[in-house]
């Protein structure tokens, strides 16, 4: 697993075990906390892992160098599934450098908890001399962090990217693309994480284009190399908002019958060939991604679908935070539409128009708010998906 040329290897881990990534996504096919060795006259060390693999990572490290010593650390970002390891590092390599920016310095001490000296701070440009090879460092503020930068190595036209084309899902022992069983984790990924970033991530795509990438070394996922174009492609789509036709279904319902109309919606979606995905956030499925899942298809799809009973006098609270999850997000250029049951007062299609105006969104129309139980006759779902 190790070997990715003679120069790169590969000593990150795996874990199986983290049931929620920041305590809000669902792994369910785990996830991979990516760290690399650059070996040369000098040995650079690409970001660290998670706490709570100390062993398997030097275990990892000493496979690749044996007892060589490790001159650098390189921390392209701080947020601690890559950076916890900083302190372990350094008490097994007391010389270590570590190279960072500006922007990492008082986080490196702030998470470290502790005074860590020999920082060599690099700007935009700057370059680092490994022997025969050198590594070159570019800012890549708010992909993921404000600190986050990228490290190029120019002889092998290789790219450590940070989270940039980072994927939820364990590594296999083959480590190297797999796209088509990546894709929806990588779309789950970057709409649950860097989803807000979309114009950084613009920026940092921009400026990486004038490099002639071959290979990209993210810090979760496979190592990409005969297909860049499709991940960055994808990274491009997702991060100008640019969606695919269809129709993401997304609802919450107490007693059926807000269900009841988003089925109905599916199956009249179904009828006109138009692809459509479906989120109960009411915890009803046991499979469910949840609001995690939403987001993905809601970056997916050109339409986003809400239902949403009306409950105390507004939004169902599930709803109402998945609604919140995308407004945090930026999301833009989608048609919505809004459908819900309410008993005595009809709110929850009101507020969710409301919401969805001021998103920019266009209303496919005035949303389907029905009494009590569903019926076609009260919420006809083949005229609203022939508005789709
Ligand atoms: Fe994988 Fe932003 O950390």
């Amino acid at each position: 697993m190790g070997k990715i040329s003679d120069k790169v290897r590969y000593v990150g881990v795996n874990d199986l075990d983290k049931e929620l990534f920041e305590g809000l996504w669902p792994l369910p096919f785990g996830v991979s906390y990516n760290s690399y060795l650059i070996i040369d006259e000098k040995i650079a060390l690409i970001d660290t892992v998670e706490g709570g693999f100390e062993e398997e990572y030097i275990s990892n490290i000493r496979e690749e160098i044996g007892d060589r010593k490790v001159d650098y650390l390189v921390i392209n970002h701080m947020e601690p599934d890559h950076s916890s390891l900083i302190s372990f590092i350094k008490g097994i390599y007391p010389e270590v450098e570590i190279v960072t920016n500006a922007k990492a310095v008082p986080m490196i001490k702030g998470y470290q908890n502790c005074c860590i000296d020999n920082i060599h701070v690099v700007g935009e440009g700057d370059s680092l001399s490994l022997g025969s090879c050198e590594l070159q460092f570019f800012m890549a503020p708010m992909v993921h962090w404000p600190e986050t930068m990228v490290t190029w190595m120019p002889s092998e036209s290789t790219l450590f990217s940070g989270d940039a084309f980072g994927t939820f899902g364990a590594l296999s022992e083959d480590i190297t693309d797999g796209y088509d069983m990546f894709c929806d984790e990588m779309t789950r990924y970057y709409s649950n994480i860097v989803g807000k970033y979309g114009t950084p991530v613009q920026t940092a795509l921009k400026k990486l284009s004038a490099l002639d990438i071959k290979r990209i070394c993210s810090t979760h996922g496979p190592v990409w190399e005969k297909e860049i174009a499709e991940v960055v492609n994808l990274y491009d789509r997702l991060s100008r908002y640019e969606a695919e036709h269809g129709v993401c279904i997304v609802y919450g319902s107490m007693y059926g019958n807000t269900a009841a109309a988003a089925m109905e919606l599916a199956e009249s979606l179904e009828r006109l060939g138009i692809p459509y995905a479906m989120h109960d956030l009411a915890g009803n499925n046991e499979d469910s991604l949840g609001v995690s899942g939403a987001l993905r298809d809601t970056f997916r799809y050109d339409t986003l679908a809400v239902g949403s009973p009306t409950y105390n006098n507004g939004i169902f609270p599930p709803v109402e935070t998945f609604m919140r999850g995308v407004a945090a997000r930026l999301v833009k250029n989608r048609r919505f539409y809004a459908f819900g049951s309410y008993t005595w007062s009809g709110v929850s299609v009101r507020k969710l128009n409301e919401m969805a105006k001021e998103l920019g969104f266009e209303l496919i129309d005035e949303g389907g708010s029905f009494a009590q139980a569903y019926s076609r006759e009260k919420l006809d779902m083949d005229r609203v998906a022939s508005l789709i």
